[in-house]
């Protein structure tokens, strides 16, 4: 499986609308998708800066994911996501290579992309996603 590059970096926010507002003010980054996932419990805006991508995300609880790790470290960085061009085979080369795996299998993440997450401490404490493009 061939690694392109970073897709995203993520930052959990406390507020989306401001948080798209300061990133626009201060680095002229512009919105390229905004939606909410219920089931992932997440409200997302990925904005473009230059030719990079960052993901806001918002909780829509405090008992999901990113309002868990609000509630534990506040706002602030918190995955970052390599392209790969087959997210089933990604998963297949990391838990080969001994990786401890979030996702087993692919699922369908925010704004069409196919994901799956890999634990932090597989990554040096990073939390870890593979993405492929619809
Ligand atoms: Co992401």
């Amino acid at each position: 499986v061939t690694f392109r590059g970073v897709h995203h970096v993520g930052f959990a926010v406390t507020d989306l609308d401001e948080a798209v507002e300061t990133y626009a003010l201060l680095f002229g980054a512009t919105v390229e998708h905004r939606d909410a996932v219920a089931d992932q419990g997440v409200e997302a805006a990925s904005v473009l800066v230059g030719a990079s991508r960052i993901e806001l995300l918002v909780p829509t609880g405090e008992d999901t994911p990113v309002g868990r790790f609000l509630a534990k470290r506040g706002p602030g960085m918190h995955h970052v996501a390599y392209e790969v061009d087959d997210v089933g085979s990604a998963l297949a080369g990391l838990r080969h290579a001994g990786a401890e795996l979030i996702d087993q299998v692919p699922r369908h993440g925010l704004f069409g992309l196919q994901v799956a997450f890999v634990h932090p401490d597989a990554v040096h404490g990073v939390l870890t996603e593979v993405v492929c493009p619809a």
